[in-house]
Protein backbone atom coordinates (compact mmCIF):
# COMPACT_ATOMS: atom_id res chain seq x y z
CA UNK A 1 0.00 0.00 0.00
CA UNK A 2 1.14 3.49 -0.74
CA UNK A 3 1.57 5.81 2.01
CA UNK A 4 0.45 8.90 -0.22
CA UNK A 5 -3.17 9.14 -0.72
CA UNK A 6 -4.39 11.89 -3.67
CA UNK A 7 -8.13 12.83 -4.59
CA UNK A 8 -8.66 13.40 -8.51
CA UNK A 9 -11.77 14.98 -9.28
CA UNK A 10 -13.66 14.37 -12.57
CA UNK A 11 -10.91 10.87 -12.63
CA UNK A 12 -13.81 9.06 -14.76
CA UNK A 13 -12.47 10.21 -18.42
CA UNK A 14 -9.88 12.79 -20.18
CA UNK A 15 -7.15 14.74 -17.79
CA UNK A 16 -8.75 13.28 -14.74
CA UNK A 17 -7.97 9.73 -16.02
CA UNK A 18 -4.41 10.18 -17.42
CA UNK A 19 -3.82 11.62 -14.23
CA UNK A 20 -4.85 9.12 -11.75
CA UNK A 21 -2.65 6.59 -13.79
CA UNK A 22 0.45 9.07 -13.70
CA UNK A 23 0.02 9.08 -9.95
CA UNK A 24 -0.60 5.39 -9.62
CA UNK A 25 2.58 4.44 -11.32
CA UNK A 26 4.31 6.93 -9.42
CA UNK A 27 3.13 4.90 -5.91
CA UNK A 28 -0.14 7.15 -5.15
CA UNK A 29 -3.24 5.54 -4.19
CA UNK A 30 -5.55 7.37 -5.85
CA UNK A 31 -9.41 8.01 -4.80
CA UNK A 32 -11.18 8.86 -7.71
CA UNK A 33 -13.91 11.47 -7.69
CA UNK A 34 -16.48 11.53 -10.50
CA UNK A 35 -20.37 12.49 -10.68
CA UNK A 36 -20.24 9.89 -13.68
CA UNK A 37 -20.81 6.65 -11.70
CA UNK A 38 -21.01 4.24 -14.93
CA UNK A 39 -17.58 5.09 -16.10
CA UNK A 40 -16.58 5.36 -12.99
CA UNK A 41 -16.95 2.21 -11.85
CA UNK A 42 -15.89 0.63 -15.29
CA UNK A 43 -12.71 2.86 -14.79
CA UNK A 44 -11.48 1.41 -11.67
CA UNK A 45 -12.59 -1.83 -12.02
CA UNK A 46 -8.96 -2.36 -13.85
CA UNK A 47 -7.06 -0.10 -11.54
CA UNK A 48 -4.42 -1.37 -8.59
CA UNK A 49 -4.58 1.66 -5.77
CA UNK A 50 -7.42 3.12 -6.50
CA UNK A 51 -11.18 3.61 -5.52
CA UNK A 52 -13.69 5.06 -6.73
CA UNK A 53 -16.35 7.97 -5.04
CA UNK A 54 -19.14 8.91 -6.82
CA UNK A 55 -19.90 12.90 -5.97
CA UNK A 56 -21.40 15.89 -7.62
CA UNK A 57 -18.55 18.68 -7.09
CA UNK A 58 -20.84 21.22 -7.01
CA UNK A 59 -23.06 19.58 -4.01
CA UNK A 60 -21.86 20.52 -0.43
CA UNK A 61 -23.24 17.71 1.10
CA UNK A 62 -22.01 15.32 -1.43
CA UNK A 63 -18.30 16.92 -1.05
CA UNK A 64 -18.47 16.69 2.52
CA UNK A 65 -19.01 13.14 2.60
CA UNK A 66 -16.69 12.54 -0.25
CA UNK A 67 -13.83 13.99 1.99
CA UNK A 68 -14.87 12.46 5.19
CA UNK A 69 -15.03 8.75 3.29
CA UNK A 70 -11.66 9.64 2.15
CA UNK A 71 -9.70 11.49 4.61
CA UNK A 72 -12.03 11.15 7.97
CA UNK A 73 -11.79 10.47 11.24
CA UNK A 74 -8.04 12.20 11.24
CA UNK A 75 -6.91 11.21 7.76
CA UNK A 76 -4.86 12.73 5.75
CA UNK A 77 -4.36 13.73 2.40
CA UNK A 78 -1.18 14.52 0.36
CA UNK A 79 -3.02 15.62 -2.98
CA UNK A 80 -6.09 17.50 -3.87
CA UNK A 81 -6.67 17.65 -7.78
CA UNK A 82 -9.50 19.39 -8.72
CA UNK A 83 -10.07 18.92 -12.48
CA UNK A 84 -14.01 18.20 -12.75
CA UNK A 85 -15.23 20.87 -15.28
CA UNK A 86 -17.80 21.68 -17.44
CA UNK A 87 -17.60 23.32 -20.81
CA UNK A 88 -20.95 25.08 -22.09
CA UNK A 89 -19.81 27.43 -24.54
CA UNK A 90 -22.08 30.66 -26.17
CA UNK A 91 -22.24 34.25 -26.72
CA UNK A 92 -22.82 36.90 -24.24
CA UNK A 93 -26.49 37.80 -25.06
CA UNK A 94 -27.17 33.87 -25.13
CA UNK A 95 -25.81 32.76 -21.73
CA UNK A 96 -28.51 32.87 -19.66
CA UNK A 97 -28.48 32.74 -15.73
CA UNK A 98 -28.88 28.63 -15.95
CA UNK A 99 -26.03 27.94 -17.98
CA UNK A 100 -23.78 31.00 -15.92
CA UNK A 101 -24.54 28.89 -13.07
CA UNK A 102 -23.92 25.50 -14.43
CA UNK A 103 -20.67 26.68 -15.55
CA UNK A 104 -19.85 28.28 -12.28
CA UNK A 105 -21.20 25.31 -10.25
CA UNK A 106 -18.83 22.67 -11.36
CA UNK A 107 -15.97 25.18 -12.47
CA UNK A 108 -15.27 27.92 -9.59
CA UNK A 109 -17.91 26.44 -6.57
CA UNK A 110 -16.32 22.87 -6.65
CA UNK A 111 -13.13 24.11 -6.55
CA UNK A 112 -13.77 26.10 -3.49
CA UNK A 113 -16.10 23.30 -1.50
CA UNK A 114 -13.43 20.73 -2.28
CA UNK A 115 -10.51 22.53 -1.19
CA UNK A 116 -12.13 23.80 1.27
CA UNK A 117 -13.62 20.58 2.81
CA UNK A 118 -9.88 18.63 2.62
CA UNK A 119 -8.14 21.63 4.12
CA UNK A 120 -7.70 20.07 8.03
CA UNK A 121 -6.72 16.82 6.03
CA UNK A 122 -3.83 18.60 3.81
CA UNK A 123 -2.65 20.41 6.55
CA UNK A 124 -2.15 16.95 8.85
CA UNK A 125 0.08 15.59 5.75
CA UNK A 126 1.55 19.75 4.75
CA UNK A 127 0.01 18.38 1.19
CA UNK A 128 -0.50 20.18 -2.30
CA UNK A 129 -3.61 21.24 -4.09
CA UNK A 130 -3.79 21.33 -7.66
CA UNK A 131 -6.91 23.49 -9.49
CA UNK A 132 -7.14 22.96 -13.41
CA UNK A 133 -8.36 26.12 -15.23
CA UNK A 134 -7.40 26.77 -18.68
CA UNK A 135 -6.01 28.92 -20.73
CA UNK A 136 -9.64 30.38 -21.51
CA UNK A 137 -9.22 31.69 -17.96
CA UNK A 138 -5.96 33.88 -18.98
CA UNK A 139 -7.40 35.42 -22.64
CA UNK A 140 -10.66 36.08 -23.52
CA UNK A 141 -12.24 34.60 -26.51
CA UNK A 142 -15.65 34.17 -28.49
CA UNK A 143 -17.98 32.06 -26.77
CA UNK A 144 -16.22 31.91 -23.34
CA UNK A 145 -18.05 34.22 -20.79
CA UNK A 146 -19.06 31.67 -18.18
CA UNK A 147 -16.37 29.18 -19.07
CA UNK A 148 -13.53 31.61 -19.55
CA UNK A 149 -14.85 33.28 -16.13
CA UNK A 150 -15.42 30.51 -14.07
CA UNK A 151 -11.25 29.65 -15.02
CA UNK A 152 -9.98 33.03 -14.20
CA UNK A 153 -11.49 32.82 -11.05
CA UNK A 154 -10.35 29.47 -10.57
CA UNK A 155 -6.72 31.23 -11.08
CA UNK A 156 -7.47 33.67 -8.67
CA UNK A 157 -8.68 31.37 -6.43
CA UNK A 158 -5.45 29.61 -6.48
CA UNK A 159 -3.49 32.49 -5.14
CA UNK A 160 -5.78 33.33 -2.45
CA UNK A 161 -5.23 29.50 -0.91
CA UNK A 162 -1.35 29.89 -1.53
CA UNK A 163 -1.51 33.09 0.63
CA UNK A 164 -3.59 31.34 3.56
CA UNK A 165 -2.46 27.95 3.57
CA UNK A 166 1.50 28.21 3.36
CA UNK A 167 2.06 28.92 6.62
CA UNK A 168 0.56 25.08 7.04
CA UNK A 169 3.24 23.93 4.50
CA UNK A 170 0.08 22.95 2.19
CA UNK A 171 1.43 24.57 -1.43
CA UNK A 172 -1.20 25.23 -4.11
CA UNK A 173 -1.31 25.97 -7.72
CA UNK A 174 -3.08 25.98 -10.95
CA UNK A 175 -2.15 24.77 -14.43
CA UNK A 176 -3.71 26.01 -17.57
CA UNK A 177 -3.82 23.34 -20.22
CA UNK A 178 -4.25 24.07 -23.75
CA UNK A 179 -6.21 22.08 -26.26
CA UNK A 180 -6.55 18.42 -25.55
CA UNK A 181 -8.72 16.10 -27.50
CA UNK A 182 -11.10 15.02 -24.79
CA UNK A 183 -14.76 14.66 -24.79
CA UNK A 184 -15.33 17.85 -23.39
CA UNK A 185 -13.14 19.61 -25.75
CA UNK A 186 -14.58 17.88 -28.93
CA UNK A 187 -18.13 18.50 -27.94
CA UNK A 188 -17.08 22.43 -28.45
CA UNK A 189 -14.22 22.54 -30.55
CA UNK A 190 -15.82 23.05 -34.19
CA UNK A 191 -13.11 22.10 -37.26
CA UNK A 192 -12.84 26.40 -37.18
CA UNK A 193 -12.03 26.14 -33.94
CA UNK A 194 -9.47 23.29 -34.22
CA UNK A 195 -8.02 25.16 -37.18
CA UNK A 196 -7.48 28.36 -35.45
CA UNK A 197 -5.80 26.58 -32.28
CA UNK A 198 -2.94 25.10 -34.62
CA UNK A 199 -2.49 28.58 -36.22
CA UNK A 200 -2.00 30.16 -32.60
CA UNK A 201 -0.03 27.66 -31.04
CA UNK A 202 3.73 27.43 -31.73
CA UNK A 203 3.98 24.00 -31.25
CA UNK A 204 1.25 23.32 -34.15
CA UNK A 205 -0.62 21.03 -32.39
CA UNK A 206 -3.33 19.74 -29.96
CA UNK A 207 -1.86 18.34 -26.35
CA UNK A 208 -2.24 15.15 -24.99
CA UNK A 209 -4.16 13.77 -21.78
CA UNK A 210 -0.72 12.82 -20.50
CA UNK A 211 1.09 15.91 -21.08
CA UNK A 212 -1.06 17.70 -18.77
CA UNK A 213 -0.84 14.95 -16.00
CA UNK A 214 2.92 15.27 -16.32
CA UNK A 215 2.82 18.93 -14.87
CA UNK A 216 -0.18 17.87 -12.49
CA UNK A 217 1.67 15.08 -10.68
CA UNK A 218 4.96 16.98 -10.91
CA UNK A 219 3.01 19.46 -8.98
CA UNK A 220 1.53 16.96 -6.58
CA UNK A 221 5.16 15.77 -5.63
CA UNK A 222 7.99 16.73 -2.97
CA UNK A 223 9.74 17.55 -6.04
CA UNK A 224 7.51 21.04 -6.38
CA UNK A 225 8.13 21.27 -2.59
CA UNK A 226 9.13 25.38 -3.19
CA UNK A 227 6.49 26.32 -5.56
CA UNK A 228 3.42 27.43 -4.81
CA UNK A 229 0.75 30.25 -5.91
CA UNK A 230 2.23 29.80 -9.58
CA UNK A 231 -0.24 29.58 -12.61
CA UNK A 232 1.39 27.05 -15.04
CA UNK A 233 0.48 27.09 -18.68
CA UNK A 234 0.61 23.52 -20.08
CA UNK A 235 -0.25 24.95 -23.56
CA UNK A 236 2.35 24.48 -26.93
CA UNK A 237 3.52 27.77 -26.36
CA UNK A 238 -0.10 29.48 -26.91
CA UNK A 239 -0.10 32.08 -24.09
CA UNK A 240 3.21 33.43 -25.22
CA UNK A 241 2.29 34.15 -28.78
CA UNK A 242 0.21 36.91 -30.71
CA UNK A 243 -1.11 36.95 -34.67
CA UNK A 244 1.21 35.74 -36.92
CA UNK A 245 2.63 32.17 -36.54
CA UNK A 246 1.05 30.48 -39.50
CA UNK A 247 2.78 33.79 -42.35
CA UNK A 248 5.98 32.82 -40.50
CA UNK A 249 5.46 29.20 -41.66
CA UNK A 250 4.53 29.77 -44.44
CA UNK A 251 7.81 31.61 -45.06
CA UNK A 252 9.86 29.30 -43.31
CA UNK A 253 8.45 26.22 -45.94
CA UNK A 254 8.81 28.62 -49.10
N1 LIG B 1 -9.73 19.29 -22.89
C1 LIG B 1 -9.32 20.52 -23.02
O1 LIG B 1 -9.03 20.99 -24.14
C2 LIG B 1 -9.15 21.40 -21.82
C3 LIG B 1 -8.51 22.64 -21.98
C4 LIG B 1 -8.36 23.48 -20.89
C5 LIG B 1 -8.83 23.08 -19.66
N2 LIG B 1 -9.47 21.88 -19.50
C6 LIG B 1 -9.96 21.54 -18.18
O2 LIG B 1 -9.46 20.27 -17.78
C7 LIG B 1 -10.38 19.65 -16.90
C8 LIG B 1 -10.67 18.23 -17.39
O3 LIG B 1 -11.25 18.33 -18.68
P1 LIG B 1 -11.35 17.12 -19.71
O4 LIG B 1 -11.11 17.70 -21.04
O5 LIG B 1 -10.58 15.97 -19.23
O6 LIG B 1 -12.94 16.85 -19.59
P2 LIG B 1 -13.83 15.53 -19.70
O7 LIG B 1 -15.20 16.02 -20.02
O8 LIG B 1 -13.20 14.52 -20.59
O9 LIG B 1 -13.80 14.97 -18.21
C9 LIG B 1 -14.38 15.71 -17.17
C10 LIG B 1 -14.84 14.77 -16.08
O10 LIG B 1 -15.39 15.57 -15.02
C11 LIG B 1 -16.59 14.99 -14.58
N3 LIG B 1 -17.44 16.03 -13.99
C12 LIG B 1 -17.99 17.10 -14.62
N4 LIG B 1 -18.71 17.82 -13.75
C13 LIG B 1 -18.60 17.20 -12.55
C14 LIG B 1 -19.13 17.46 -11.26
N5 LIG B 1 -19.92 18.52 -11.03
N6 LIG B 1 -18.81 16.63 -10.25
C15 LIG B 1 -18.02 15.55 -10.47
N7 LIG B 1 -17.52 15.22 -11.67
C16 LIG B 1 -17.80 16.06 -12.70
C17 LIG B 1 -17.21 14.38 -15.84
O11 LIG B 1 -18.17 13.37 -15.52
C18 LIG B 1 -15.97 13.83 -16.55
O12 LIG B 1 -15.70 12.49 -16.17
C19 LIG B 1 -11.62 20.55 -16.86
O13 LIG B 1 -11.57 21.36 -15.70
C20 LIG B 1 -11.47 21.39 -18.10
O14 LIG B 1 -12.13 22.63 -18.00
C21 LIG B 1 -9.63 21.02 -20.56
Amino acid sequence: MSDRTAIVTGAARGIGLATTKQLLAEGWQVAMVDRDAETLQAETASLNNAFGVVCDVSEPDQVASMVDEVAGDGGSLDALVNNAGVADFGPLEETDFARWRRVMATNLDGVFLCSQAAIPALKRRRGAIVNIASISGLRASTLRVAYGTSKAGVIQLTKQQAAELGEFGVRANCVCPGPVRTKLAMAVHSPEIIAAYHDAIPLNRYGSEDEIANMIAFLCSDKASYVTGQTISVDGGFDTTGVGLPALRAEAES
